[in-house]
């Protein structure tokens, strides 16, 4: 039975770093593989590594399959002029654990690694906030899904190409705290659909239908669209936001949560969230299975 990554479903750390790298397209996978077998070396037992691929990427390193919904990332506009810009690059590494110590460790480790093949373009550590709210001081990950059903949110079933691999969307999101913040509570909950101090979800009228629990909250013939997020807030005294980073078994969930959240759908609303945030980088991934990324590497 082909596993997903495990690093994936490890949920007790509190610090994260996530890179993401574009390759040079003439290098040859001879070239690119010692480098990533090199840079995947644990630095510590105490670090959960995940490693995703984008499309071109992956279909350089493995040419005989890709899973079938795999994709490049493409800006969507909303019709407000909100965009989530592609900025689509070959391979995300999240590393996670307890410790910001030796996370770096292992971030210094991939980037002597990796330097000569490939170009970093996101350098972001993220951290747990408070009782895990994001930094517009909401929680974050009330209504992932639990248990076995994350599972089945985020990993491809067996019996299709890429089975115990998930789809993997990455968004940097920039907040603009001060507008947000302007706000009265009353008027940040309906944003978000939820209660700020207690993590209730507003019901029946309360709720409005552009709030950012209604834009993603969404069933497709009946089927619920979850997703398992991992995101992590990020900041320093002059910006601040939210790494998204989610999974997911099939990538349409991704792609129809974005829809809603840009107003892209028939009912044309557009999700309030994204007034007071601005999704500044986006890449839709692949992160094999264990056995598949152990056939790859090796
Ligand atoms: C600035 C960016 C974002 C922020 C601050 C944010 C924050 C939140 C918060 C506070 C919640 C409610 C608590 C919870 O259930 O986790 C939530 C729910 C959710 N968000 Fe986001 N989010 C962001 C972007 C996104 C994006 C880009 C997607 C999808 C592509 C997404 C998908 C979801 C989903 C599926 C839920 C659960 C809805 C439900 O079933 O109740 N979020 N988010």
């Amino acid at each position: 039975m082909l596993k997903p990554q495990s690093a994936i479903f490890q949920e007790n750390s509190n610090q994260f770093y996530h890179l993401e790298y574009q390759l040079d397209p003439s290098y040859s996978a001879e070239k690119i593989i010692p480098a990533l077998q090199h840079a995947l070396t644990k630095q510590s037992d105490q670090i959960n590594l995940v490693v995703a691929f984008g499309k071109r990427l992956w279909q350089q390193l493995n040419p005989t399959w890709t899973p079938v919904e795999l994709e490049e990332f493409t800006t969507l506009t909303s019709p407000q002029g909100h965009t989530a810009p592609a900025t689509q690059r070959d391979l995300l590494i999240w590393i996670h654990s307890l410790s910001h110590d030796n996370n770096f460790d292992q971030v210094l480790h991939i980037q002597n690694a990796l330097s000569g093949i490939a170009e970093l373009k996101l350098d972001l550590p993220g951290f747990t906030y408070h009782d895990s709210r994001d930094l517009i001081g909401f929680v974050d990950g009330t209504a992932n899904p639990k248990e076995d059903q994350r599972q089945l949110a985020a990993v491809i079933p067996e019996g299709q190409v890429g089975a115990g691999g998930c789809y993997v969307l990455s968004q940097k999101w920039v907040h603009k705290l001060n507008d947000f913040n302007q706000l009265p509570v009353e008027k940040q909950e309906k944003v978000v659909g939820r209660t700020k101090e207690d993590d209730i979800e507003l019901e029946g009228d309360a709720m409005p239908v552009d709030s950012h629990v209604s834009r993603t909250d969404v069933k497709v013939d009946g089927k619920a669209m979850k997703i398992y997020r991992r995101s992590a807030p990020y900041g320093s005294a002059t910006e601040s936001g939210l790494y998204f980073l989610s999974f997911a078994c099939e990538l349409e969930r991704f792609s129809i949560q974005l829809k809603r959240m840009y107003g892209l759908t028939e009912d044309g609303i557009t999700d309030k969230l994204i007034d007071f945030s601005d999704a500044v980088s986006s890449s839709y991934w692949f992160a094999p299975s264990e056995q598949d990324l152990a056939r790859i590497l090796n």
